[in-house]
């Protein structure tokens, strides 16, 4: 798209459907083979659009709402977006937020503008923290909100396996000692309990608590499950389960993407209790052959930079590090 860099710029609520191809265009010119008009309006359709935000009885903000707004050139054209947003399972008082500006608009105060918008709208509204992520890719993001108050609370970035490299040899007996001390290692395809899927909700609510990368606690079981096992990328026979006796003590799980030939591992918890064992572990590397007989040829996924066993883990196995995000916080009030 041609752009005029001396345009007056004015914000304006976002209208639907009318922008969600420009927006779609800002969004992946920043962040290339990001989302799609489809995806972004798929995701609309899931959303209320009336808010009830509420405050609950301990006097923090509750309830569903959002605001989204988008800045325009003196042409109409679209080069910045910012939108926050709460959903009602989320912890009480937090709202969520994003922001964007068009690269060639940047250190115009447009950026400034926007989060000031979705600033007074939480303040409006009297959220306790307003949360938000910056790519650690884009130069001068972090600067820009630090300077404006808010602090890192976590750095997750992305780690991918080139699987035609991959020794499994080199791993020797993880596996086979982890099926020696007494757990089973299996899939949820494999697994014909009825209950099985919300002792695996369970599971995700109690070991997602220890994962730094999580951000506030899992949706409920009907919402979760929508994320955790998408018609469109999940399989059964892609969540490997780990079992002791009758219990459910542990899961590794992939996605397909995309990307052909590249899966991705979407989430591994094991509880508390058996952590230490290898059996983690075990699950990647009975999700990496699952995924090298899938004829995959990349294995992606993404951590949080203090998260030292996973870390570990995924280090251990051969994974490189990518690009990530910071996840921001700004305390509103007390
Ligand atoms: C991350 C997690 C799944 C690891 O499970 P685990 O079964 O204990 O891991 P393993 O026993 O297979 O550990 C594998 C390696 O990590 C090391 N490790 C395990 N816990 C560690 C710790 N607390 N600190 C440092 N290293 C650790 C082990 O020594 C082992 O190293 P090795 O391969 O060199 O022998 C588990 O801690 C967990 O459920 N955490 C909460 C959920 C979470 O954060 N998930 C990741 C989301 S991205």
């Amino acid at each position: 798209m041609s752009l005029s860099k001396s345009s007056e710029i004015k914000l304006r609520d976002m209208k639907v459907p009318e922008d969600y191809e420009q927006l779609t265009s800002l969004l992946n010119m920043i962040d290339p083979g990001s989302t799609t008009a489809q995806s972004i309006e798929e995701e609309d359709r899931q959303i209320p659009t009336v808010s009830n935000l509420k405050m609950n009885e301990d006097g923090l903000l509750a309830g569903f709402g959002r605001t989204r707004v988008v800045a325009e050139d003196d042409k109409g054209q679209i080069i910045g977006y910012g939108a926050s947003f709460r959903a009602p399972w989320v912890e009480p008082g937090n709202l969520g937020s994003v922001f964007c500006v068009h690269p060639d608009f940047r250190r115009k105060g447009i950026g400034g503008k926007i989060l000031a918008h979705l600033e007074n709208w939480a303040n409006e509204h009297h959220a306790s923290v307003l949360s938000s992520i910056v790519m650690d890719w884009i130069d001068d993001s972090l600067p820009f909100v630090q300077n404006r108050g808010f602090v890192v609370d976590a750095h997750i970035f992305d780690l991918e396996l080139d699987l035609n490299q991959f020794n499994n040899a080199k791993y020797g007996d993880t596996v086979e000692q982890v099926i020696q001390s007494g757990i089973q290692l299996t899939t949820l395809a494999d697994l014909t309990r009825v209950e099985t899927e919300t002792e695996l909700y369970e599971l995700c609510v109690e070991t997602a608590k220890d994962n730094p990368g999580q951000y506030s606690s899992l949706p409920p079981f009907e919402q979760w499950r929508k994320e955790f096992l998408p018609e469109a990328n999940s399989r059964k026979e892609w969540v490997f389960l780990a079992i002791d006796g009758d219990r459910l003590i542990g899961v590794s799980q992939l996605f397909s993407t995309e990307d052909e030939g590249v899966l991705y591992t979407n989430y591994t918890g094991i509880l508390k209790e058996y952590r230490g064992r290898g059996i983690a572990k075990a699950l990647k590397l009975r999700s990496i052959e699952a995924a090298m007989k899938a004829g995959a040829h990349t294995l992606t996924t993404d951590s949080e930079e203090k998260n030292a066993p996973m870390q570990l883990i995924n280090r251990s196995l051969g994974y490189i590090p990518g690009k990530g995000h910071y996840r921001i916080l700004k305390k509103l009030r007390k």
